[in-house]
């Protein structure tokens, strides 16, 4: 018989966590995906050790403008971070398994809570442009999943997925968010592979579906999250009405415009966040 050692969660993660691991011994409490037009968060990093997602193995390359690929590790309120600066997306091509590579890479260096962020459409009335929404469900409309193959004993084969977001994680959120004076909502994100916007008649189906919110991304990452067993907290920032229901035709500038002007008072709510994490 041979002997065995601790199997090693997610071994496709295990050259990437080798390379991580000859550049800093950090190890996040928690990793923090920032969505379009959100990287400059991760300047705050202190301590910060930045490594190009190109040097990683098995780390698929973003194409999108406003994804540069990079992972940052500092200390921001006193929390040991990893910033996952451009994400990648299931529109660019790359199989649902390769969208989810970064969090089975940070799971594997040790993040066990994910705060996940992301630019998305408004579909609730609620939801305006330049609105901070607590994600609390969502719906995978892009039908597709991480998880299918293999399952890696990291996690169950059939994960539940009745509580993806950490209810109790958003109620705190929330309440620091009104006693900071920052207006938030909480809805449900569906999940769209783009990366055509949408029609008007979806948007019309989304909404009767539950949806809130339409995006291209988080739902894989939460799915493999989840798998892993962390405790996830998902962000949402409006940056357009969904299609139909403003004046003016989508489009990716605007998004990313968005993005810029709600920035300040993202980055103070995750400062918030990260002060007051669950145990
Ligand atoms: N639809 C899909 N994805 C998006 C949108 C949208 O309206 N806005 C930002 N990401």
């Amino acid at each position: 018989m041979t002997s065995t050692t601790a199997a090693t969660p997610y071994p496709d993660t295990q050259e990437a966590v080798a390379t991580v691991r000859e550049r800093t011994p950090h190890v996040p409490r928690l990793a923090l995906v920032l969505g379009s037009g959100l990287g400059d968060l991760a300047e705050a990093a202190e301590e910060a050790v930045t490594i190009p997602t190109t040097d990683l193995p098995g780390y698929p390359h973003s194409t999108v403008a406003g994804h540069d690929g990079q992972l940052v590790f500092g200390r921001i309120e006193g929390v040991d971070v990893v910033f996952i600066r451009g994400r990648v997306h299931l529109y660019e091509g790359h199989p649902v398994r390769a969208v989810s590579f970064p969090i089975r890479l940070v799971y594997a260096l040790g993040a066990r809570q994910l705060l996940v962020t992301n630019a998305a459409g408004g579909i609730n009335p609620r939801c305006t442009p330049g609105t901070l929404m607590f994600i609390t469900d969502h719906i995978n409309f892009a039908f597709a999943n991480p998880l299918v193959g293999p399952n890696d004993p990291a996690g169950p084969r059939f994960p539940d997925m009745s509580e993806p977001y950490d209810s109790a994680w958003v109620d705190r959120a929330e309440a620091l968010a009104l006693a900071n004076g920052i207006a938030t909502e909480r809805g449900t994100y569906i999940w769209t592979r783009g990366p055509s916007y949408e029609t008007q008649a979806e948007i019309q189906a989304y909404r009767l579906l539950g949806a809130d919110a339409v995006g291209m991304s988080t739902v894989p990452e939460v799915i493999q999250a989840r798998h892993a067993g962390m405790q996830v907290l998902g962000l949402s920032t409006i940056t357009n009405y969904a299609a139909g229901l403003g004046e003016e035709p989508l489009d990716h500038d605007d998004v990313l415009a968005v993005g810029q002007d709600i920035r300040a008072t993202l980055e103070q709510l995750v400062r918030l966040i990260l002060r007051d994490l669950p145990t």
